[in-house]
């Protein structure tokens, strides 16, 4: 929340001298005094700050403090030259008003430093970036340029202004600098040739002398020792506290960000040196025949040196110092000079050349630092201009005349302005406007600068009279025209009662001006006023190569020479004047007074005497009055009653209402008479500082009270948030803390159910552990006992069946011991039964024996013989035929037993043929028909081959198949199959052998009943089919080869294709089968089989003999076929 302040809070004395009470000189002053004494150096009268200046640094220049002052109401915060810059930078950024600052103030007050601070405080609170800052910083750093060729060390200020300077600074819409313009005004140039005791000339020769390089005093042909110069004075060369060198190093940055180029700085400083080169020349008198003294240059080395740095020829300097051209009436006239006219018009020169490089250097600067946008800009104007000065008696002069004017102007613009403005808002605020009375110092402003009778205008007139003219004259004439006027005082006044006023001498006059009565001493006034510069010397500069000397002289130029006097300094001035008053009249005026403290340029010391004199003559108290005319006090209602609504019980706390209302029910609350206040539209109007400070007095004590009662409340507050905070603490920590006992004591109670339950369930398992044991002890006990019970049981019954086996045992063992020994009893009975039978069969035998040997023996040569014969012979044989039992059945068994005796080998040999024919016709017995007709073929095959062909023992192993093609199935082979008429005997691949080289090719062999067929072995098409009656024979060798020829019968149908020579891999068995279909056709010749190793072959016309011969080991395996010539085909057959 915004704390609303007010000016009014822990005011020291009063902040705003409006609201000072009594209203006098004394407690204005005691006031000031009061408020600086406690570091207070700013006042307000109304919106005009007066600034006392401390001499020493307060911390109230901040940043912090800027923020502070930032975008705050006038009146808000204690007086602050802040709060003014701020106002007006604010009124000129959002009111779209033109601003000026008006700074006044006696040398030393501070005027300088208040500009300074003002526009500080604008660099810092306007818009920033890279262009800006630029802008600021060129506008900032002007400052210290202008001050070193501008300021100087005087008796009152060691840097004071010695020119009045005024500087538009230009914004943007937005506020943003964009530039600015300075004018200056009436440069103190006599301080060039002449400083008074105690003070010194402009602060740059100083500098230049201290600071530049020795490379550079060379250049400009100076010595770095001030005494070498007589323009510079030596008793008070060096200023404490100021450090001549640092500033020219300060300078010489300032000027070159404000942008002057190298050269130019370089031009500006050969300038100053020349100054200061022009101070040493001096002139010595050369009588003339006239007997006029004529000057002469003294020591030329300085003239010399001066007029290379210029690049001016010497003679027409020195000339120019020696005579003086006049021209009159289209005449040209060349007068001497004497010493004393030499030296003014070396002075002349020198005052005329520093000034008017200053004023270049103001030109210089603005060209910078000039706005670059042509949009209508908003201007601050900043006017830091010498106040009012009087000095001692005899010491104004002319320059104290004209400042005295221009403030006499500012004055006549600040009441102007100041009544106007007051007007404006009674006007504006509809309050009955009452005359105001007031000094209005326009009289006096009349007297200096009234075109036909006023002081300017009679300095000027008498300047250009022909004729003598002095100071005298000037102040007779005076005399005589001013006599009249109220504010004009002179001894030679026809006005009789200045005649014997002894403070008013005779060579001076005096105007009560409205600031106080300033006395003027004449003399310089005609001299000052014109301003003389011999046209030879301007003409002379102008012939300089230097070009900024030929800038600063161009009325030196002879193609433009103006007969016309240049304008006096005093119109020239006044001409200023107004164009700067005409100037500050567009603008919305705000004002700072400065104030010095003392003479002696310390801290804390506040001399009234000095302060009184500077209040009376800036006019501050009239001030005050002016202000306070028509009200004293004027606020906002809004403000008003912000302030005050705690005085009346209605508007406090909040006032509901328009605050207008607020205001006169609090008003009229408090009982305030009715005339000491007015209601505008906008704000309240309060006629007497008495009735304000009643209401702040009253506010004060119910502030207190109020306080008080804050204090109480928010203790009370602040008790009970305390309480309420350490309540709630208090339960959370409660609740936290029961949290945590109910927590353990969950836990305990938790472990402790856990323990119970696993000791229950312990017991419990245990129990029925228990139970399960007893019950299977029960079952195991029965078990046993049952078990025992079955086994005694068992072992009874065993031992009953035991018993009783043990008994049937050894019944049986009994039994059959019994029966055994009855057995053997028997046994040995029947033994010796036996024994004895046998015995007596032996002996019985023995006895037939012998009885049959004795029967017998008569008989048994005629038989015996023949009996033992056939009983032996029927033993053998017996013995011999169970012998032949161990041979096989198997037909292929050849074993047969060897014979055992001799008489035996026929029957032996037979009976051997009989039992194979026998077990032959057995195994043949088991033969079905297809085997029969197989083993057939094999037997009439070994009846054609065996022995005959030695092919023939490899095929008995290999059964004969027929259909090796598998023609029925095959079908490859359909087409051939259905194109045969009868049943296929046989199927067989063969090779033909062609009777021109001998190599076979394969042919598909086919034998039917009636026929044998050739057949092309891919395509299955029949190349050959002959009638098997056609076949005369076949061919074969009788070797192991499978060539064979099938020989036809000549003049057959089928004979006139030729023999065919084929080969097989089944020979055997085709032979055969052709030979038994030709042995089983009863209507067919049989075919004969032809073996040999050579046989002829009917090729179509020629015969072909084919030999066979056994081939080495090289030819392999197989049979191969070779021609060798017409009539011979010989087969290689392999080795056995
Ligand atoms: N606000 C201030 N705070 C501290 N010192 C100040 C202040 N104002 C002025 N001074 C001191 O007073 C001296 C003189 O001030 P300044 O040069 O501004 O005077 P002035 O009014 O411009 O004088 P002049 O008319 O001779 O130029 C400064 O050099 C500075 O030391
Ligand atoms: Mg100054």
């Amino acid at each position: 929340m915004e704390v609303k302040t007010s000016l009014l809070d822990n005011m020291i004395g009063v902040g705003d001298m409006v609201l000072l009470e009594p209203l006098n000189e004394d407690s204005f002053i005691m006031n000031l005094r009061n408020r600086f004494d406690h570091n207070e150096i700013y006042t307000y009268i109304g919106s005009v700050v007066i600034s006392m200046n401390p001499y020493r640094s307060l911390p109230i220049y901040t940043p912090q403090k800027v923020e502070e002052y930032r975008n705050r109401n006038f009146y808000e915060l204690s007086p602050h030259i802040y709060a003014l810059a701020d106002e007006a930078y604010r009124s000129l950024r959002d009111q779209d008003k033109d601003q000026c600052i008006l700074i006044t103030g006696e040398s030393g007050a501070g005027k300088t430093e208040a500009s300074k601070l003002v526009m500080s405080y604008v660099a810092a609170v306007c818009g920033k970036g890279q262009e800006v800052n630029k802008v600021k910083e060129q506008l900032l750093q002007s400052n210290p340029v202008l001050e070193a060729f501008g300021n100087a060390k005087t008796m009152r200020n060691d840097n004071s202004s010695r020119f009045g300077k005024y500087m538009d600074i230009e914004f943007d819409f937005k506020g943003d600098p964009l530039g600015g313009v300075i004018s200056n005004y009436l440069l103190e140039k006599s301080r060039v040739c002449k400083q008074p005791r105690g003070e010194r000339n402009f602060h740059i020769f100083y500098q230049l002398l201290s600071g530049a390089s020795d490379d550079t005093l060379m250049k400009l042909k100076l010595d770095r020792d001030f005494s070498k110069y007589n323009y510079l004075s030596l008793d008070s060369a060096n200023v404490n506290g100021l450090d001549d060198a640092a500033s020219f190093r300060t300078v010489r940055n300032a000027m070159q960000i404000v942008g002057f180029m190298e050269a130019e700085v370089q031009s500006v400083l050969e300038l100053v040196a020349a100054v200061l080169k022009l101070g040493n020349i001096e002139f010595k008198p050369e009588s003339r025949v006239n007997g006029f003294d004529e000057s002469r240059v003294k020591d030329k080395n300085d003239l010399k040196e001066m007029c290379e740095l210029l690049g001016i020829e010497q003679s027409v300097l020195e000339r120019a110092f020696s005579y003086r051209t006049v021209e009159a009436k289209m005449e040209k006239m060349s007068t001497t000079l004497n010493v004393a006219q030499a030296y003014y018009a070396r002075d002349a020169l020198a005052k005329n050349l520093y000034s008017r490089l200053f004023s270049w250097l103001v030109t210089r600067i603005n060209e910078s630092i000039k706005a670059q946008a042509k949009t209508r800009h908003k201007v601050m104007g900043v006017l830091d201009i010498y106040g009012f000065e009087i000095f001692e008696v005899r010491d104004n002069s002319f320059e104290q005349f004209i400042i005295n004017y221009c403030n006499e102007k500012l004055q006549q613009i600040f009441i102007e302005l100041t009544l106007r403005e007051e007007q404006e808002e009674y006007i504006r605020e509809d309050i009955e406007w009452t005359n105001i009375e007031y000094f209005n110092n326009a009289v006096i402003c009349d007297l200096i600068e009234n075109n036909q009778n006023g002081i300017l205008a009679m300095l000027d007139e008498e300047c250009l009279r022909p004729g003598t003219v002095t100071d005298d004259t000037f102040l007779d004439k005076l005399n005589t025209i001013c006599a009249e006027h109220q504010h004009f005082e002179s001894r030679l006044n026809k006005n009789s009662k200045f005649l014997t006023d002894h403070s008013l001498p005779h060579s001076c006059f005096r105007i009560q001006h409205y600031a106080g009565k300033v006395l003027y001493r004449v003399e310089g006034f005609v001299d000052k006023n014109n301003d003389l510069l011999y046209r030879d010397l301007s003409q002379a500069m102008y012939k300089a190569t230097h070009s900024l000397m030929r800038q600063l002289f161009p009325e030196g130029n002879p193609a433009k020479v103006n007969l016309k006097r240049p304008p006096t300094a005093g119109f020239q001035f006044k001409a200023s004047v107004g164009v700067l008053m005409k100037n500050l009249q567009t603008k919305n005026p705000n004002y700072i007074r400065c104030i010095k403290p003392n003479d002696k340029k310390v801290a804390h010391i506040f001399t009234d005497s000095l302060v009184c004199h500077q209040v009376r003559y800036l006019g501050l108290v009239e001030n005050v009055r002016v202000r306070r005319a028509g009200y004293a006090f004027r606020q906002p209602y809004e403000s008003c009653l912000e302030r005050y609504k705690m005085l009346c019980k209605k508007t406090w706390p909040h006032w509901r209402g328009p605050a207008r209302d607020g205001v006169e029910v609090l008003l009229t609350d408090c009982s305030v008479p009715t005339e000491e206040f007015a209601y505008g539209r906008s704000k309240i109007f309060i006629r007497n500082p008495r009735t304000l400070f009643t209401l702040e007095e009253r506010r004060r004590a119910c502030l207190e009270d109020l306080a008080t009662l804050i204090q109480k409340i928010y203790r009370g507050w602040k008790s009970r948030t305390h309480f309420l905070l350490l309540k709630k603490s208090q339960v959370v920590v409660a609740a936290w803390y029961r949290r945590y006992a109910q927590q353990n004591k969950y836990q305990k109670i938790k472990s402790a159910t856990l323990v119970m339950q696993s000791f229950i369930r312990g017991w419990k398992a245990r129990n029925i552990l228990r139970q399960l044991k007893y019950e299977k002890r029960c079952k195991e006990a029965v078990t046993t006992i049952a078990a025992y019970w079955h086994g005694t049981q068992a072992r009874m019954e065993l031992r009953r069946l035991k018993t009783e086996a043990r008994n049937k045992r050894a019944v049986s063992v009994i039994w059959a011991y019994w029966q055994g020994t009855k057995a053997r009893r028997e046994l040995r009975r029947l033994k010796e039964e036996a024994r004895r039978k046998h015995a007596v069969a032996i002996i019985w035998a023995y006895w037939l024996g012998l009885q049959v040997r004795r029967e017998y023996r008569k008989f048994f040569r005629a038989n015996a013989g023949k009996k033992i014969y056939d009983f032996t012979i029927q033993r053998i044989m017996q013995k011999y035929f169970l012998g032949l039992k161990t041979t096989t059945m198997s037909p292929m068994d050849n074993s047969w037993p060897a014979k055992p005796y001799g008489f035996l080998e026929g029957a032996h040999t037979q009976l051997r043929r009989i039992f194979h024919l026998w077990r032959c016709k057995k195994y043949r017995g088991q033969f079905t028909e297809e085997k029969k007709a197989v083993y057939e073929e094999k037997l009439e095959a070994s009846e054609i081959f065996k022995d005959k062909k030695a092919l023939y023992p490899s095929s008995v192993s290999q059964p004969f198949k027929g259909d090796y093609l598998e023609i029925q199935k095959n079908p490859k082979y359909q087409k051939l199959n259905s194109a045969m008429e009868e049943k296929v005997l046989l199927a067989d691949l063969v090779n033909k052998i062609n009777r021109a080289n001998g190599k076979g090719s394969p042919r598909l062999f086919l034998l039917t009943k009636s026929n044998f067929v050739l057949a092309d072995q891919k395509t299955g098409q029949v190349k050959a089919s002959v009638p098997l009656p056609d076949l005369a024979s076949v061919s074969v060798s009788t070797q192991s080869d499978g060539f064979f020829a099938l020989k036809l019968k000549e003049g057959s149908a089928s004979a006139s294709k030729g023999d065919f020579l084929l080969s097989s891999e089944h020979l055997i068995e085709i032979i055969t089968k052709l030979h038994r279909i030709g042995t089983t056709a009863a209507d067919r010749d049989q075919i004969n089989i032809d073996i040999s190793d050579e046989f002829l072959v009917q090729f179509k016309q020629d015969k072909v003999c084919v030999k066979f011969i056994q081939g080495g080991p090289k030819n392999g395996n197989s049979a191969a076929c070779k021609r060798k010539n017409n009539r011979l085909l010989e087969v290689s057959v392999p080795s056995p």
